[in-house]
C-alpha cells in the first residue's frame, strides 16, 4: 500500500503560500490539502477558489480540497474549476451527499466525503459505489494544532473492514493532529493518506519534517 502524505497549508504562513508549495514538493509531498472554512459549518474562515487558483498556478501537485463549508453543493464547481484535483465534503453539511459526489467526479476530480469524529461510519454507507476516497477526522474540524483524538484509531479499523466487505477501492484519509507518533499505527489500521499540518508547516525544516512522518508510516502493513 502506498501512503501518501498531505502538507495542509492552514498551518502555513498564508503571505507565502507559494513558498509553502514549494517546500511540499522539494520535501517529497504527494498531495496539497487545502481547508476551506466558511465561518458557517466551522467558525473559522478560510480561503476560497480565488486562492485555490492561486495555489494551482504555484505547484504541479494534486490539491486535495477539504471543503468545510454548508450545502457544498452550491458552490463546489467553483473549485473543480479551479483546478482541485480531489474535493472533499463533509456529510454533516448537506442533504444531498450523492449529487455532490457525482458533480465532483463530472468535474474530472476525486470525489471524498468527510466525517466529523462524532459520525458514524454508517453515515456514508449509501454512498460507497461513489467514494474515492473517505476523510476521517482526528479532530472537530475548524483549526490545526488541535490534540488528536484516539477513538480515530478504531474508526479506520473498522471503515477499513466496511469498505473491504463492500468491496469499495475507496481509500482512507486521516486529517487533524497527525504527527509521527501516531503515523504508523494509522497506517496499520487502514489509513492511505495523512495530512498533517502542524507536523509539516510547524516545524523549522519541512522537507526533515516530511521524511519524519514517511519513516514513521514505513515496515507497517495492513
Ligand atoms: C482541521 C483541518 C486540518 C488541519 C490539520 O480543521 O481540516 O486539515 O489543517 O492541522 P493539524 O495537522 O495541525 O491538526
Ligand atoms: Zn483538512
Amino acid at each position: 500500500m502506498t501512503v501518501r502524505i498531505a502538507p495542509s497549508l492552514l498551518a502555513s504562513d498564508f503571505a507565502r503560500l507559494a513558498d509553502a508549495v514549494r517546500l511540499a514538493e522539494e520535501g517529497g509531498a504527494d498531495l496539497v490539502h487545502v481547508d476551506v472554512m466558511d465561518g458557517h459549518f466551522v467558525p473559522n474562515l478560510t480561503i476560497g477558489a480565488p486562492v485555490v487558483a492561486a495555489v494551482r498556478k504555484a505547484t504541479r501537485l494534486p490539491l486535495d480540497v477539504h471543503l468545510m463549508i454548508e450545502k457544498p453543493e452550491a458552490t463546489l464547481s467553483q473549485y473543480l474549476g479551479a483546478g482541485a484535483d480531489w474535493v472533499s465534503v463533509h456529510v454533516e453539511a448537506t442533504a444531498h451527499l450523492q449529487r455532490c459526489l457525482e458533480l465532483i467526479r463530472s468535474g474530472g476530480a476525486r470525489a471524498g466525503a468527510a466525517i466529523n469524529p462524532a459520525t458514524p461510519t454508517r453515515a456514508l454507507e449509501a454512498a460507497w459505489p461513489d467514494l474515492d476516497y473517505v476523510v476521517v477526522m482526528s479532530v472537530n474540524p475548524g483549526w490545526g494544532g488541535q490534540p488528536f483524538l484516539a477513538p480515530t484509531f478504531g474508526k479506520v479499523r473498522q471503515l477499513r473492514d466496511e469498505l473491504r466487505a463492500a468491496g469499495s477501492p475507496a481509500s482512507i484519509e486521516v486529517d487533524g493532529g497527525v504527527e509521527s507518533g501516531n503515523a504508523g499505527e494509522l497506517v496499520a489500521a487502514g489509513a492511505e493518506i495523512l495530512v498533517a499540518g502542524t507536523a509539516i508547516y510547524g516545524q523549522s525544516d519541512v522537507k526533515a519534517a516530511i521524511e519524519k512522518l514517511r519513516q514513521a508510516t514505513r515496515g507497517t502493513r495492513v
